[in-house]
């Protein structure tokens, strides 16, 4: 089991009394919890509505996001976007976020690679996604990827076996997980039109709730 970790080594201490999502962006924007500060440009808080009915959770922030200060306008933002039309999901009724809000890389050249969010990383950023939650109080949480839904489902949730299911939890009244993007992104020619497929089939669903 991982330490815990004591409640000043994460983002708790810098939350605002009765938060909103502009008091608790602009709290974050300072946040220096774990190391990850260091090397991420900014802070990039979650977007979207505190009337959403849906909120989506990514890892991180990737390349374009920590240069853009926005979550999910990458390569995985824009295939994001398009399933969400596909599966009827408007824009506006979702909020998008990351389990982690800064950028974590690794120099390959002149590129900036991603790197894996580590657990105390994780704990450290994980009160900035639960205020976001309280406040919001999304009717579904989408989970999207295996570090987001570890984080909140558990270390035993395996996104290849359980996508797609209603989750017991108590984050939101309907909670399910999918893939990420990105992997739909990564996937051989011959099977990511089928990927993006089942990504759309399991957004499908959560449009279901709302
Ligand atoms: N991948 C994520 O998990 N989040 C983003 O915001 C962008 C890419
Ligand atoms: Fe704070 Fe999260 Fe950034 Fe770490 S990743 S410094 S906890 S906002």
């Amino acid at each position: 089991m991982p330490r815990q970790l004591s409640l000043d080594e994460t983002a708790a201490p810098l939350l605002p009394e009765r938060p909103s999502l502009p008091k608790l962006r602009e709290a974050a924007a300072g946040c220096t919890a774990c190391p990850l500060h260091e090397t991420g440009t900014q802070t990039v808080f979650g977007e979207g509505t505190s009337k959403a009915d849906v909120v989506f959770v990514g890892e991180q922030p990737g390349d374009q996001e920590d240069l853009q200060g926005k979550p999910f306008v990458g390569p995985a933002g824009k295939l994001l976007d398009k399933a969400l039309e596909d599966a009827g999901i408007d824009r506006r009724q979702v909020y998008v976020t990351n389990v982690v809000k800064h950028f974590k890389w690794q120099a390959r050249g002149k590129r900036r690679i991603h790197q894996k969010p580590n657990w105390s990383e994780i704990a450290a950023c994980r009160p900035w996604l639960e205020a976001e939650l309280d406040v919001i109080e999304p009717r579904v949480l989408v989970c999207l990827g295996a570090t987001a839904a570890q984080a909140l489902l558990g270390r035993d949730f395996r996104v290849s076996r359980q996508r797609g299911e209603l989750v017991e939890s108590d984050l939101a009244e309907n909670v399910i997980a999918t893939v990420h993007p990105s992997s739909i992104l990564r996937a051989d020619d011959e099977t990511r039109e089928q990927e993006y497929r089942e990504l759309v089939r399991d957004l499908e669903k959560v449009a279901k709730f709302i």
